[in-house]
């Protein structure tokens, strides 16, 4: 049976998931990956850079000889680990720079792999054919990098109330631990009662920590999606005012694509604008206890969303 390429990466991000289950290590890590994507795929060569010392150093690899060392901004892998985002090159002698590690190499994909918010290695997968790699190959590597590293990330979310919205985002899978609080205001540690004003400029909000392998941006914002109005101006439910707006805050460029995607295939879907902002998160500060987990502590308290939806959220 031939298997689409999307159950290929399905079947083997659950591999990975259990090869890196457990192990602190990044070498073990890296070899067992890269030789099981190898093993799958039959890439030219398949393996990790990591950052060290200001330069990118040969990691755990399968395939021909290559460079052991390439500059910041040098070549595919150089260039994703400076601009933080992962590069298809068709083509490799169309990309200004590329390092050919061997003259077989047609085509190419890097993507970089975050520890702490930073750039810590890349994986780099090269083809011997052009037109390799696409929007699946990037998805599905992405959450694979994720993985080896075990980083978590976070994102902060503004969808109305925020009782309701962190207890939504507490159902989903592979969201690891949630706050309230109030986002990109213009004072300092302001409380409930200030916020409620509405003179404060923030708006309530969800810090959200998640794993990106087992739960991707795009999915949790497609999820977000169908916790809000999008469409509706500083309400939401019946609770209004600009404390109730609803907006994506990030915290890295790569964030703020894959956000900018969402949003203009969720525009699509409206005749009228979308009222979502995306901004860099400039400041949080967690909401009162009393604000924490509110539906977990109160379960008839007030909820400005459908319980419905709260199934929908642990499908993930
Ligand atoms: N082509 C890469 C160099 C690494 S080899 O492909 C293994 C680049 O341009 O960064």
């Amino acid at each position: 049976m031939i298997m689409k390429k999307e159950e290929q990466y399905d079947l083997l991000l659950r591999q990975v998931v259990e090869i890196v289950d457990g192990e602190v290590e990044l070498v073990p890590k890296m070899a067992n990956v890269a030789a099981l994507l190898h093993e799958t795929f039959h890439f030219w060569w398949t393996g990790f850079y990591t950052v060290n010392d200001g330069t990118l150093l040969l990691g755990p690899f399968q395939g021909p000889v290559a460079c052991m060392r390439i500059g910041y901004g040098k070549g595919v892998c150089g260039t994703a680990w400076k601009e933080g985002r992962t590069i298809v090159v068709p083509d490799v002698e169309q990309f200004p720079g590329h390092i050919a590690c061997s003259n077989a190499s047609r085509s190419e994909i890097v993507v970089p792999i975050y520890s702490r918010g930073q750039v810590a290695a890349v994986l780099d997968i090269d083809s011997e054919h052009l037109n390799t790699f696409d929007d699946i190959d990037r998805y599905w590597l992405e959450r694979i990098a994720a993985a080896v590293m075990g980083e978590t990330r976070e994102i902060y979310l503004a969808a109305g109330c925020f009782w309701g919205a962190q207890h939504f985002f507490k159902q989903v899978p592979g969201v690891k631990a949630t706050e309230t609080g109030f986002v990109n205001g213009r004072t300092e540690h302001p409380t409930y009662e200030e916020v409620y004003t509405d003179t404060t400029g923030f708006a309530e909000a969800v810090r959200i920590v998640y794993e990106p392998w087992r739960m991707p941006l795009s999915r949790l914002l497609e999820l977000y999606f169908l916790a809000i109005d999008p469409t509706s101006l500083n309400k939401q439910g019946e609770d209004e005012g600009s404390r109730y707006r609803t907006g994506i805050y990030f915290t890295n460029d790569a964030d703020r694509a894959v956000a900018s995607e969402v949003l203009d295939r969720e525009s699509h879907k409206h005749d009228l604008p979308l009222c979502v902002e995306l901004e860099p998160m400039r400041n949080f500060y967690p909401a009162d206890a009393y604000h924490q987990d509110y539906l977990d502590k109160n379960p008839q308290g007030y909820c400005h969303l459908p319980l419905e939806l709260f199934e929908v959220a642990k499908k993930g």
